[in-house]
C-alpha cells in the first residue's frame, strides 16, 4: 500500500522567510535651507503653484524610482517607512496620502509597520497633522532644536520657542510616539538652558514614556545632566543606539530601502 502524502511536517522548511525591510524616503524642500544643515535639502520654488508642482513631480518619480528596485527586494515586508528630508511637513495631507498609497500599493507593509514623518514647527498647522495621522504616519519626528529665541535665530530658523511649544503640544494631540530633536552644546548655550528648558517649556509631556539617544562626546555634560534630571522625575529613561530616523530599528533588520 502507497503511504499516505503529508501535507505538514515538524520538519524545518527549506523555504526561508525573507528578513524584513526598512523604507527611507527622501524629501528634499525646505521653507529655507538653515546655514548649519548637512543634509540634502534646498529652498524650496517661491511660488506655491510652482512648488506643488514640482512636488507632484517629485512624488511620480519617487513611485518609478521604487517600482524599478521590486525585483531586488521581491517578497520581502516592510516593517518601518521614514519620511525625511529635507521638509517632509510642506507635502499636503493629500500628497503624504498619494505616497503612502503608492508605497502600500507597491510593497506589503507589516501590520504593525511604523512610518515617520519629519516636520519642522514653523510649517506646522493642526489640521495638516490631523491629515497625516489619517494619511497612515503614525509617528512624528520635529525638530525643535531649542526653545530658546535666541538660539533659535542664532541658527537661522524659521520658528520661535512658542511655535515649537505648540508643535510639540500637537504632536503629542494626534501622535502616539513623537520624537523632538534638540541641539545640545550649541554656541553659548549653558547646561542650565539644556536643564531647563525642555522640561518648563513642556511640562505636559514629562508624564509619558521617552528615552534618550545615546551619550556622545560634546553633548556629554549636557547629556548627564538631562538623565539625572528624568531619573529624579522617575520617569522611564531609555538609552540605546536609536536615533530619530525610527525608533523601530533594525539589529534584526540591516536593510535600508533608500527611495
Ligand atoms: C533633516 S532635519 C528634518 C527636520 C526639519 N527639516 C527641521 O529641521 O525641522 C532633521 C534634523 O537634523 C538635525 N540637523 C540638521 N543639520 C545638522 C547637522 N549639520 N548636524 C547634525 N544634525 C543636524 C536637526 O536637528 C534637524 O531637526
Ligand atoms: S529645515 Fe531641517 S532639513 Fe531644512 S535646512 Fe533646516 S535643518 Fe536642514
Amino acid at each position: 500500500m502507497q503511504a499516505p502524502i503529508r501535507l505538514h511536517s515538524d520538519e524545518p522548511s527549506a523555504f526561508q522567510v525573507p528578513p524584513p525591510l526598512s523604507l527611507y524616503v527622501h524629501f528634499p524642500w525646505c521653507a529655507r535651507k538653515c546655514p548649519y544643515c548637512d543634509f540634502n535639502s534646498h529652498a524650496q520654488a517661491d511660488g506655491e503653484l510652482e512648488a506643488a508642482q514640482l512636488r507632484s513631480r517629485y512624488l511620480q518619480a519617487l513611485r518609478e524610482d521604487l517600482e524599478s528596485a521590486l525585483p531586488a527586494v521581491w517578497g520581502r515586508t516592510v516593517r518601518s517607512v521614514f519620511i525625511g528630508g529635507g521638509t517632509p511637513s510642506l507635502m499636503t495631507g493629500e500628497e503624504v496620502d498619494r505616497l503612502l498609497c503608492d508605497i502600500r500599493a507597491l510593497l506589503p507593509l507589516a501590520p504593525d509597520c511604523e512610518i515617520t514623518l519629519e516636520a519642522n514647527p514653523g510649517t506646522m498647522e493642526a489640521q495638516r497633522f490631523r491629515d497625516f495621522r489619517a494619511a497612515g504616519v503614525n509617528r512624528l519626528s520635529l525638530g525643535i532644536q531649542s526653545f530658546d529665541d535666541d538660539q533659535l535665530t542664532r541658527l537661522g530658523r524659521i520658528h520661535d520657542g512658542r511655535q515649537a511649544v505648540r508643535a510639540a503640544e500637537q504632536a503629542g494631540q494626534h501622535f502616539e510616539r513623537f520624537n523632538l530633536d534638540l541641539m545640545w552644546a550649541l554656541p553659548g548655550q549653558t547646561v542650565d538652558q539644556v536643564e531647563v528648558e525642555p522640561f518648563e517649556m513642556l511640562p505636559g509631556l514629562l508624564g509619558r514614556p521617552h528615552r534618550l539617544p545615546p551619550i556622545v562626546d560634546a553633548a556629554q555634560p549636557c547629556q548627564l545632566v538631562v538623565v539625572e534630571r528624568l531619573d529624579a522625575e522617575r520617569q522611564p529613561v531609555h538609552t540605546g543606539p536609536r536615533g530619530s530616523r525610527g525608533s523601530a530599528a533594525p539589529p534584526s533588520c540591516p536593510d535600508w530601502l533608500p527611495a
